[in-house]
């Protein structure tokens, strides 16, 4: 069932983003549209597994609960630990760990106990250096089961920045660029879902067609 965004939350967002706003990335939780364009054609089948990087306040999260069956497939990866008390305040069910998403594949080993179908990353990657975007999509890479799927957002204004295009090609140049959605303008700010595969071993990266 659907909950709205609290003004408690909200207000915590805000205040860690003027904490750190090159980690928060956003001055505001998601929008319900943005997380449903994230969920779109989610199909977790029981005993398939899910991880969330960056759940912040949980704006994703609790549109993703009705596709899970049980609460062991999911693995949420946030670094705040303010974010963390949140989270576990909201989801006692589901599992949260405090860590840094470079560190992906090895919180998913001792973690989840399912092959991992889906990440979905909220992760401000137009600004992180080159070296940690590379570091966080090739832990991501390691745990992704094959046709498994990478998904996250970019904002439209910042979509050309060189360190926004930097990440598509670092990420199509490890895993295959699927698709990008239109623009979602009743997100603050307005963003683009895009969506990576991780190629299943025989087909190599002969599809690998770009960002
Ligand atoms: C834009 S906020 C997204 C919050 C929420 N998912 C939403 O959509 O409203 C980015 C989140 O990523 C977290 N974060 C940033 N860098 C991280 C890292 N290296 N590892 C794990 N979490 C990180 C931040 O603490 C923050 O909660």
């Amino acid at each position: 069932m659907f909950r709205k965004i609290s003004t408690n939350h909200k207000v915590q967002f805000f205040r860690n983003w003027l904490a750190s706003p090159g980690t928060i990335g956003a001055v505001w939780p998601s929008s319900r549209q943005l997380a449903q364009q994230m969920l779109a054609e989610l199909n977790l089948a029981p005993g398939e597994g899910i991880v969330e990087l960056g759940p912040g306040t949980g704006a994703i999260t609790r549109e993703l609960l009705p596709h899970l069956s049980s609460p062991a497939q999911y693995l949420g990866i946030e670094l705040s630990s303010q974010f963390l008390i949140l989270l576990n305040a909201q989801f006692p069910d589901l599992k949260f760990v405090q860590g840094d998403a470079r560190e992906t594949h090895v919180l998913v080993e001792q973690h989840l106990s399912c092959p991992v179908k889906y990440v979905l990353s909220s992760l401000p990657f137009s600004n992180q250096t080159p070296a940690t975007q590379q570091a966080i999509i090739e832990s991501i890479s390691r745990c992704l089961a094959p046709n498994g799927l990478f998904r996250t957002y970019q904002y439209a204004l910042a979509y050309w920045l060189p360190r926004a295009v930097r990440f598509r090609e670092l990420t199509s140049a490890i895993l295959c660029h699927q698709s990008r959605s239109t623009i979602l303008i009743r997100n603050l700010p307005p963003a683009f879902v895009l969506t990576w595969t991780n190629p299943a071993p025989s087909l190599g990266k002969a599809q690998n067609n770009g960002a």
